[in-house]
């Protein structure tokens, strides 16, 4: 059986014998040593051991474009975030039972990106941990216990965030108290995915649920990247307007979009013009570090705030909110989040531009630096993972990084650093052209 059956792009246990005899042994020790459920990527992994910029080196000092990693977003090794690590962990490394203005300077400024409202931050380690308190907070709020979800969301690994997170697989059982809606059609204007998140309330209650939250990724990624499905940016009003009709709250999932990847704002959201109840952020946070948290209405952690109890031992520690602050410098000084409009408007203009000599790819769609190319089998028409898994393997043989996406796969995902600049992109459209040639 494949072994990758819930991770796209995953590399096949069964083939470690096919790999080079060092490759080999390092594959087969991390199989005994950290068991079958952690997955490598590609057909062929990589053996990376540096990072620089949007440059990834494998052992044998090979130079790798990364046109996939989002985490490390200000770029791998950033000086300014690497200093003021180092900075931080030479004068104090502590949690956030003491009065250190460390912490405070930087919810400061991080809720300065939000819009008006959201007026309060908790600090987590993770995205998932993150995922988990806003449910438990919409679910004390509310006094409900359901959530609404898309169809192939991922929301990441905790019991509770496992739970809402289809895209693991049928071996992940979705919780009691979850119901799933089909992500945005591509050419949907909005009203038809809030018809479609009204019936999953109506069924719900129905069934005796009360609704607590409606939970979705802003860009829709794992769900094969929705960014705005019509092109009005109003897209996701109607939804926040019928789950909040519903007495639920809208959490929007920012783990993937947040700071600055969409190019036209700091937060996904915003591109829609809503304001959600609760915002979920990790990743590209401290640019590597284990620094996550939940932006939110002050109103809805009152009661919360004052009956239960938090305290995350990691979350908010000095040296990963030093981390964030210099990513948000960063972002700021290096107009990182320009940067990812200018040049990913050039992305999908290249993109687009290969896809009109090849009927394998049958759309491209994109926002700021994050892009799909969804493959489409050209005598059936129906989307084919395996040719953009090809192309996937086919790139990194090549010195290219991506991925792909969506229920079967069958898009390209494309999401580098927020540095990437057009020759990184002519790089990218090099490799990806001729990587076709051989399909
Ligand atoms: C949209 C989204 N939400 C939540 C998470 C979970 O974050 P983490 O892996 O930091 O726990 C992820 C991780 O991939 C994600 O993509």
């Amino acid at each position: 059986m494949r072994d990758t059956a819930t991770m796209v792009n995953g590399f096949d246990i069964a083939s470690v014998n096919a790999l080079d005899p060092e490759l080999r042994q390092i594959v087969k020790r991390r199989a005994s040593l950290l068991g079958p459920a952690y997955k490598l990527f590609y057909a062929n992994p990589v053996r990376i051991v540096r990072g620089e910029g949007v440059h990834l080196y494998d052992a044998d000092g090979q130079v790798y474009l990364d046109a996939y990693n989002n985490v490390p977003s200000v770029g791998h090794c950033h000086p300014r975030v690497v200093q003021a690590i180092a900075r931080q962990a030479a004068t104090l490394n502590t949690h956030t039972r003491y009065a250190s203005e460390l912490i405070l300077d930087y919810a400061e400024r991080l809720l300065g990106t939000y819009p008006d409202g959201i007026g309060q931050v908790m600090f987590t380690c993770t995205g998932s941990e993150a995922v988990d308190l806003a449910l438990r907070v919409a679910r004390f709020h509310t006094g409900g216990e359901g959530i609404v979800i898309t169809a192939n969301a991922y929301h990441g690994v905790t019991t509770a965030a496992a739970e809402i997170s289809p895209s693991l697989g049928p071996a992940v059982p979705l919780g009691r108290s979850v119901w799933t809606v089909p992500a945005p059609a591509v050419h949907d204007t909005g009203q038809t995915f809030a018809d479609q998140v009204r019936a999953a309330i109506a069924d719900m209650n129905r069934h005796g649920v009360r609704l607590a939250a409606f939970i979705a990724d802003s860009l829709f990624s794992s769900d094969g990247i929705r960014p705005d499905p019509a092109g009005p940016a109003s897209f996701l009003q109607p939804v926040a307007d019928v789950v909040r009709q519903a007495g639920g709250l809208y959490i929007a999932d920012e783990v993937q979009p947040g700071f600055g990847r969409t190019g036209e704002a700091m937060w996904g959201f915003q591109r829609h013009g809503i304001v959600p109840d609760l915002a979920v952020m990790g990743k590209p946070m401290g640019n590597g570090m284990p620094i996550a948290g939940v932006a939110a209405r002050p109103e809805i952690l009152e009661e919360f705030g004052h009956k239960i109890r938090y305290f995350n031992t990691f979350g908010g520690n000095s040296v990963c909110i030093a981390a964030a602050a210099a990513v948000l410098d960063v972002i700021q000084t290096e107009g990182l989040r320009e940067n990812a409009l200018d040049v990913g408007g050039y992305l999908r203009d290249t993109l687009e531009a290969i896809a009109m000599d090849t009927p394998r790819i049958s759309a491209v769609r994109g926002c700021g630096l994050y892009a799909a190319a969804d493959f489409t089998d050209p005598g059936t028409g129906q989307p084919d993972g395996d040719a953009a898994i090809r192309v996937v393997n086919g790139l990194r043989d090549r010195r290219v990084l991506i991925s792909a996406t969506g229920p079967d796969g069958s898009s390209l995902k494309i999401r580098p650093p927020l540095p990437f600049a057009r020759p990184h992109v002519d790089r990218l459209a090099e490799a990806l052209t001729d990587a076709l040639r051989t399909l």
